[in-house]
């Protein structure tokens, strides 16, 4: 997704610029751009593509200045486009800026500005910031270009992170974050800004992480904050000397040790620049979100794996909150079977590594056979889905390496949701319903944080499983996949044998397995089902089963002979697919650890299944 960089330095910005430029290649683009303040002004090129054709561009008429910005674009408003590309200048190019985010009432800003006489170059929201920006400077010229930024931010709803330079003063750049990450570099006699710390690694190890609200103006000597009440404010720093960032192990003995306790942060990048304060912003999804949900009546989620049981989880919300039809497929079977592709259908692939064999032929022939339109839910930005699909929501948990997905999965559920709501806010959502939604939904990390806190317990419990041949995982509704989810996990890097298996089907066959040997694993948030699951638990302890139970306190569910439980933090009844996923991680970590088996590379598995 977008990237931003700047530079104040005393060398030439170009190169720090596009070294920044090319480690934010990533996250995914489809445009590149730069402006450099010197002394005719701003000058500023810009190329569609790879970083590679700006760096060409560059290199055949560079930018001279100490002081610049630069961007990559992965296009919202606007198709893939040079004029659409940053960075987007105002005041008769005295003005340039950046812009991460999506700006919800562009369209409005925009016809006020057109109004006012302003033209614009291009289709982008992030166009009207520069105008504001302008507009207040010509109305006060003695008005310092923070202050300028401040009051134009004032106007703005949405999510950004932006970064400004002005002809007038090449000695500063001022930038600022509401809902969109950006943080500060500080080098000796140079700083630096940018919307990720690998950008920066190059020129410094230490940063200055901002805070939501903030306002920087950077120069050579030295960089103010100011937070949302305009205060001066003190940020403190950081030494991040890692290079590499989420491909390095840490402290970690293994890298899904490591993934399962980055969820905190993946789930709050996923959700980064796609909420406002109330709403889940559109154009997350693409530039021609709008128009395909729009005219979307129905929807079909293949996938394989546990991507798979992400998008079983996203039929019970699809279904419930839309109230269009939804279809879950595996992909392997999708491909070979003869479907009926109902009117107005979106299709969606799930997918970490965006590489899968069967996905892929999934969506292929799903754009063969008369599906209208085509979704990639995705952790790789250059991969065969992205590429093939016709919108792509990049799930931003950064590099998984484990085999087994873990920060992908609860990225790829925070993504389905906001899938939801949109198709949901087509189907008379309410304002409020939606504004509780995403309240629980910024909750969300804290959250996760809180069931990763259980982990002394859970490793504790994984005693209980590791000489164990089999497992039984139940739920029911929205919990049934987490189950099928949790089975899956312990099986693949512990290798015990573990099903997972609806509450309500246990007297339809897995009951007949159930002795003390064989523990039960049940999901059992307090919900209306709750009940339903407590009777089916007892069918288990009266044949002196083993529960282990992940439950929250309004469940009723107590502790007794042959019955652990485990309580999981509460949280919003249709996001605790996703918190209740994370203990079973836990629980299949520690049993695979205690075992001794690779819990990273599991036997005979891959992390990117490319062949059939
Ligand atoms: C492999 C991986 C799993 C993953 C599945 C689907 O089996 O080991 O972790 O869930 O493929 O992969 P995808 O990249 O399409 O999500």
């Amino acid at each position: 997704m977008c990237g931003i960089v700047g530079a104040v330095t005393s060398r030439q910005a170009q190169a720090i610029l596009l070294a920044g430029l090319h480690r934010l290649e990533y996250r995914g683009y489809d445009s590149a751009g730069m402006a450099i303040v010197g002394e005719n002004g701003i000058e500023r090129r810009r190329t569609v593509g790879n970083v590679q054709e700006l760096d060409d561009a560059l290199m055949a008429a560079p930018l001279a200045g100490v002081t610049g910005i630069a961007h990559t674009r992965w296009a919202t408003h606007g198709v893939p486009a040079v004029s659409n590309a940053h960075p987007h200048v105002a005041g008769d190019g005295r003005i340039a800026l950046v812009h991460n985010g999506i700006i919800e009432n562009y369209e409005r800003l925009r016809e006020e500005l057109k109004q006012g006489g302003c033209r614009f170059e291009s289709d982008t929201d992030s166009e009207v910031i520069a105008h504001l920006l302008d507009e207040c400077l010509r109305r006060n010229p003695e008005m310092e270009l923070r202050d300028a930024v401040r009051e134009a931010a004032r106007r703005l709803e949405g999510a950004f992170a932006l970064a400004v330079i002005s002809a007038n003063d090449p000695s500063r750049i001022v930038a600022m974050r509401v809902g969109s990450p950006l943080v500060v570099g500080l080098g000796i006699g140079e700083n630096f800004v940018a919307s990720d710390v690998p950008a920066l690694r190059p020129v410094t190890d230490r940063f200055l992480i901002l805070e939501e609200g903030d306002l920087v103006e950077l120069t050579a000597a030295g960089i103010t904050v100011w937070d949302f009440q305009d205060e001066t404010a003190v940020r403190t720093t950081l030494r991040i000397t890692t290079d590499t960032g989420d491909a390095d192990r840490g402290n970690y003995r293994h890298y899904m040790h490591k993934e399962i306790h980055e969820q905190p942060q993946t789930v709050r990048d996923a959700l980064e620049g796609r909420v406002g304060r109330a709403r889940v912003l559109e154009p997350a999804f693409g530039v021609n979100a709008s128009a395909v949900l729009d005219g979307t009546r129905a929807v079909t989620i293949a996938a394989c794996g546990t991507s798979y049981y992400t998008g079983c989880v996203a039929r019970y919300w699809i279904e419930e909150l839309a109230g269009i039809p939804c279809n879950v497929e595996i992909a392997s079977e999708f491909r070979y079977r003869k479907f009926v592709v109902p009117d107005g259908s979106l299709f969606v692939t799930i997918s970490q590594s965006g590489e899968t064999a069967d996905t892929l032929a999934a969506l292929r022939i799903a754009q063969e056979t008369g599906f209208e339109h085509s979704l990639t839910l995705c952790n790789v930005p250059v991969s065969s889905l992205v590429r093939e699909s016709e919108l792509a929501f990049m799930l931003h948990a950064g590099t998984e390496v484990a085999v087994a997905s873990t920060k992908a999965t609860t990225a790829q559920f925070v993504a389905l949701m906001l899938l939801t709501i949109l198709l949901a806010r087509r189907a008379g959502l309410t304002a409020e319903r939606e504004a509780e939604l995403v309240a629980a939904l910024r909750q969300l990390p804290e959250v996760v944080a809180q069931a990763l806190a259980l982990e002394p317990r859970i490793r504790a419990l994984a005693e209980q499983f590791m000489d164990c041949h089999h497992a039984l995982f139940l739920g029911r509704g929205l919990q049934y996949p987490v189950a099928l989810e949790g089975a899956l996990k312990l099986k693949e890097i512990s290798y015990i044998h573990a099903e997972g298996y609806p509450a309500g089907e246990l007297k339809h066959g897995p009951l007949a397995l159930v002795d003390d040997d064989m523990p039960v694993v049940a999901v059992a948030p307090g919900n209306e089902l709750v009940e339903k699951v407590r009777a089916n638990l007892e069918e288990v302890r009266s044949r002196s089963g083993r529960l282990y139970v992940f439950a929250d306190a309004d469940s009723g569910i107590v502790e007794g002979e042959g019955v652990t439980v485990v309580e999981v933090p509460r949280v919003h009844e249709l996001l605790a697919p996703i918190v209740y996923t994370i203990p079973l991680q836990l629980l299949a970590y520690h049993t695979a650890v205690l075992k001794g088996t690779d819990a990273d590379r599991p036997r005979n598995l891959a992390k990117s299944v490319t062949v059939e």
